[in-house]
């Protein structure tokens, strides 16, 4: 079985704000998309990147054009599940990749995965069947809040963190285990806000591998800039 990265980049960046979506922010000279991709790619055992970009989405492909390990796929959707589940049922149906392959679904909003994070994901989870993904436990203390009718939000429980991990990407399984197993979870209506969670329902259990903080998914503005320190990158000039 081959490996192959799946690059979700299709998300407009509605909580980050800024004009063009975060994927196209500058990370010291290069798109953060471009740093997420190249990530990937420092591993030999990955064979080709996929990026799924918006099918009116023109920057992507330009920014590839020459990266022979690079294909773009227009085929983003509507919410994250339904760009991931274009992607893998058109590379299926077309051969791009078969069933048994493993397939590493990556933010394009986490370009700090390091090399060392990303082989100890294949090396741990390849002997796993189910196959895994990067995540840390959690750390800190754990609150449910309620919102009062005044708008105040406030800690109702503590809920205890043992066991309790936060699931980073990426999150490698068997191409065609996750085009099935993302499709129904579609069918069923159930909320799925990663690849792991929709391999749950159907009763596997990936594994959980040890990830990082500096793998850390950009969302809010102030990301950016926690993500260049991590990466000891200068901001471009004129900003912060
Ligand atoms: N993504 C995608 N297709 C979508 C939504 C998200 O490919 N319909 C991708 C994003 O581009 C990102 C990853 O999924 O690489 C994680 O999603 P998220 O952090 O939520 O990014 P956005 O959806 O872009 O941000 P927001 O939710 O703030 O709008
Ligand atoms: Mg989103």
């Amino acid at each position: 079985a081959k490996y192959y990265g799946l690059v979700p980049a299709a998300g407009q960046g509605k909580r980050f704000g800024a004009d063009a979506p975060k994927q196209y922010a500058d990370l010291g000279g290069l798109t953060v998309l471009e740093r997420s991709v190249n990530a990937l790619l420092a591993d030999d055992r990955v064979h080709k990147v996929f990026v799924v970009c918006a099918p009116d989405d023109t920057r992507c492909a330009s920014l590839f054009e020459s990266v022979p390990k690079v294909k773009v796929l227009p085929l983003g959707g509507r919410e994250r599940v339904n760009t991931v589940l274009n992607a893998l049922q058109y590379l299926l149906e077309n051969m791009w990749v078969f069933e048994t392959d493993w397939v590493l679904v990556h933010d394009a909003a986490r370009p700090g995965l390091t090399r060392h994070l990303l082989a100890r994901l294949i090396d741990q989870a390849s002997e796993h069947v189910a196959g895994g993904l990067l995540a840390l436990p959690v750390a800190d203390t754990l609150k449910k809040a309620s919102v009062s009718e005044e708008g105040d939000t406030s800690s109702q429980t503590t809920v205890s963190r043992t066991n309790m991990w936060c699931a980073q990407t990426p999150q490698m399984f068997r191409a065609q285990a996750l085009s099935l197993a993302l499709a129904e979870c579609l069918y069923q209506g159930a909320e799925v806000t990663d690849e792991a969670s929709a391999i749950e329902t159907m009763g596997i259990s990936p594994l959980l591998v040890m990830g990082g903080l500096e793998n850390m998914k950009i969302t809010q503005a102030q990301d950016l800039e926690y993500v260049r320190c991590l990466l000891n990158l200068q901001p471009l000039d004129g900003e912060a």
